[in-house]
């Protein structure tokens, strides 16, 4: 009898069967069943080499001393967005897999036609494939982005078999894939966009670009809860992990490495969504704090984006409530880090919020993911709790709360001072000149029976 064409594998105990169960028959789990192509029989298992994986018949490999292991160093491709090669660590790199994340209309498709568009333009052979809009939808948007978006040679396809072979034909050295999800590989029964699919896709064109040396974006869609919808076993395959956040209401869109084999992880960069596409942003910091309200509850947090400094502004609201338990609400900040803060501020620093709600906010849009922001947060409460300006406003701080009260020092405390005082914040409130945080508060309010008026 034929093998079947496909099996299906427990991703929790690695069972295998030939049909689908709603819970493994082997660990017991629900849902957990995810179809695969199976191995080509006489493929030995699939991954070893010469027949057999590790059978008495391999040949063994030969280890090399690193010292001697020749690397063809190949330039990067510039994507001509600053932003988007620094956060890829200086560019794409040929033969490389980037996974580009983002929640829908965030501006992943305008951003990767952006890059090809600029590759085309600099002489690079380009291919621009399209599972989810026709070549029209894509035309309409390209060209609002300019001459150079309409130079890229576009596929609207969602069968795989199709893109790969249009890939080898064309041979481009950048290629993008919008979207993993809703490419779709015969071989397997289950719908696009299921596990299965999305690594069977993800796989075989991950071979094609290795082969060919292109580059290739692909774009996925991230779930509400924030993760890469389906393909999380993606993360594992592709070299870089893009991740693109903000809100699609907003401007503000930040572009983070989540991982990255050919860089660091920790760059940002900052975009906003014009009428002509994504501009980056270059001067956030002048445009957060142009922006800053100097009102009670307003504060500047000198943050450190990845190797880059960053100035935003943290607000806070704090008012009476009639829910118990009173919300707790933040946005672009972690909801744990928030409690902590609260905790200590009562704990330690005399500012209870007791039963009144608390709103915390990074204006702009901007994600903060740091324990430099603690102050600020504390500060921008303890402000609004006892409805008084900082002095002076803005006021510029960082660092991090520790549970006893104090201020802890953080990563490139220089590099900050010298970021607030580039936009013309002198003084920088930090763990070198407060070292807790009741010293912080007093610092930056005054006394509580002797408010200080904002300057
Ligand atoms: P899009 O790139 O299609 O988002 P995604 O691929 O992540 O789903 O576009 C995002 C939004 O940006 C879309 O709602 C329209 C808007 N937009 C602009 O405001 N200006 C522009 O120049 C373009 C191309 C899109
Ligand atoms: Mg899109």
């Amino acid at each position: 009898m034929a093998r079947p064409a496909t099996i299906f594998s427990c991703s929790a105990c690695g069972a295998q069967s030939p049909k689908w169960h709603g819970r493994c028959p082997s660990c017991g789990e629900w849902n957990t069943l995810v179809e695969e192509r199976a191995p080509a029989p006489g493929a030995g298992g699939g991954r070893g080499r010469s027949g057999g994986a590790g059978g008495p018949g391999a040949a063994a490999g030969k280890a090399v001393p690193l010292r001697d292991v020749r690397v063809e160093r190949t330039p990067r491709l510039h994507t001509g967005i600053g932003e988007l090669d620094r956060v890829l660590g200086g560019g794409l790199v040929p033969g490389s897999l980037v996974l580009l994340g983002g929640s829908p209309g965030i501006g992943k498709s305008t951003l990767t036609n952006m890059a090809l568009g600029h590759l085309a333009a600099a002489g690079r052979r380009t291919l621009y494939v399209s599972g989810e809009e026709s070549a029209a939808q894509i035309r309409l948007r390209a060209e609002r982005l300019g001459a150079h978006a309409l130079e890229v040679p576009v596929l609207a396809e969602t069968d795989l078999d199709a893109v790969l072979a249009t890939m080898r034909a064309e041979g481009p050295e950048a290629c993008v894939i919008d979207s993993v999800q809703t490419l779709h590989s015969a071989a397997l029964d289950s719908a696009p966009g299921t596990v299965g699919q999305v690594r069977e896709v993800a796989t075989r064109i991950a071979e094609v670009a290795k082969r060919s040396g292109t580059a290739v974006l692909l774009v996925g869609h991230v779930t509400k809860e924030g993760s890469l919808a389906g393909p999380r076993v993606l993360e594992h395959l592709v070299d870089c992990v893009l991740q693109f956040e903000g809100e699609r209401e907003r401007t503000y869109r930040t572009l983070r490495a989540l991982k990255n084999r050919f860089g660091s992880t920790n760059d940002v960069g900052v975009f906003e969504m014009a009428a002509n596409g994504l501009a980056e942003v270059l001067d956030a910091s002048a445009r957060f704090v142009g922006e800053a309200t100097k009102a009670p509850g307003s504060v500047v947090l000198a943050a450190m984006e990845g190797s880059r400094p960053l100035l935003v502004e943290v607000q806070a609201l704090v008012s009476p409530s009639e829910l118990v338990p009173p919300r707790r609400v933040c946005n672009g900040l972690d909801r744990n880090r928030l409690a902590l803060v609260l905790a200590v501020l009562g704990r330690h620093a005399g500012v209870g919020v007791g039963a009144a709600d608390v709103f915390v906010n990074v204006v702009g849009g901007v994600r903060i993911d740091e324990p430099g922001a603690d102050v600020a947060v504390a500060l921008a409460v303890a402000s609004a709790a006892r409805g008084v300006a900082t002095s002076p406003a803005p006021l510029a701080c960082f660092g991090e709360i520790g549970l006893t009260g104090e201020l802890r020092s953080v990563a490139h405390p220089e590099r900050r001072s010298a970021e607030a005082e580039k936009f013309g914040l002198r003084q920088v409130l930090s763990p070198a000149t407060a070292p807790t945080l009741r010293a912080a508060v007093k610092a930056a309010l005054g006394d509580r029976d002797r408010p200080v008026r904002a300057a």
